[in-house]
């Protein structure tokens, strides 16, 4: 069994309203993306990562994983469904088309090895899956001004995280069908369910959050130092 990752890291960062893409910003001594890129390099069993990145960079070869030869990197797309399938398609030139590949934001650094092992030992019991945890406050639907229209049951109800992982070439396929189809997909488990797949939640932690806004990396400070 083999296993790549693959990282997305061409977005702006616009919610962050910092001067340069959050995973530039250093956290607890380290580029955000260090910290995402090494805990992936770290499991056993992964053996490389593919990093897209933005059209205008130039921060990427200030990073500590430029350095290490199993990091390559590869222009990412507009949207991160883009950026990901440019990264899946580079990657199909060097790897076998059914290696299991676990696509992880450039933004999550928090990700444990303990998650890590669970995913790669659980999604690989079916077409794969992905890590999330379980919704805990009440879920409230809205209309356009804001009123209430119906609590959402939270039964069975998952915030979804990375990485999320999928057999290679079948995720290359179901990304590249969806957009020729027109079919917005925000992660690549959206891709899966809309191929007719059916992606395992496999739980995770809390911990592994998307920095987003800047409380975001405060936050991940204190779980990196603990
Ligand atoms: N991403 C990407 N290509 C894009 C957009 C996003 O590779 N065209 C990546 C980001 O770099 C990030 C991950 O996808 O690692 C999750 O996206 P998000 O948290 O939305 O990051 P940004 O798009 O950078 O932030 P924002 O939406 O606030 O601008
Ligand atoms: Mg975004």
């Amino acid at each position: 069994m083999t296993f790549h990752a693959v990282v997305p890291a061409a977005g702006l960062g616009k919610r962050m309203g910092s001067d340069f893409p959050k995973q530039y910003l250093s956290l607890n001594g380290r580029m955000v993306i260090d910290w995402s890129i090494q805990a992936l390099l770290n499991q056993p069993g992964i053996e490389t990562v593919t990093v897209a990145l933005g059209r205008e960079d130039d921060l990427w070869p200030t990073t500590k994983s430029i350095a290490d030869p199993r990091v390559t990197s590869v222009a990412g797309g507009a949207e991160r469904c883009h950026s990901v399938l440019n990264a899946l398609q580079d990657l199909l030139g060097r790897a076998a088309e059914d290696d299991w590949v676990l696509v992880h934001d450039a933004a999550r650094p928090c990700v444990s090895r303990q998650d890590l092992s669970r995913l790669m030992e659980l999604a690989q019991e079916g077409t794969g899956g992905l890590l999330g945890v379980p919704v805990h406050d009440t879920m409230k639907r809205t209309d356009e001004t804001g009123s209430i229209i119906a609590t959402v049951d939270r039964d069975c109800l998952w915030h979804a995280q990375t990485p999320q992982m999928f057999p290679l070439n079948v995720l290359r396929k179901a990304l590249a069908d969806a957009l020729v189809a027109g079919v917005t997909v925000t992660d690549e488990a959206s891709a899966m369910e809309w191929a007719g797949y059916q992606p395992r939640m496999v739980e995770g932690s809390a911990s592994n959050i998307k920095i987003t806004r800047p409380a975001d990396l405060e936050l991940a400070g204190f779980y990196l130092a603990g």
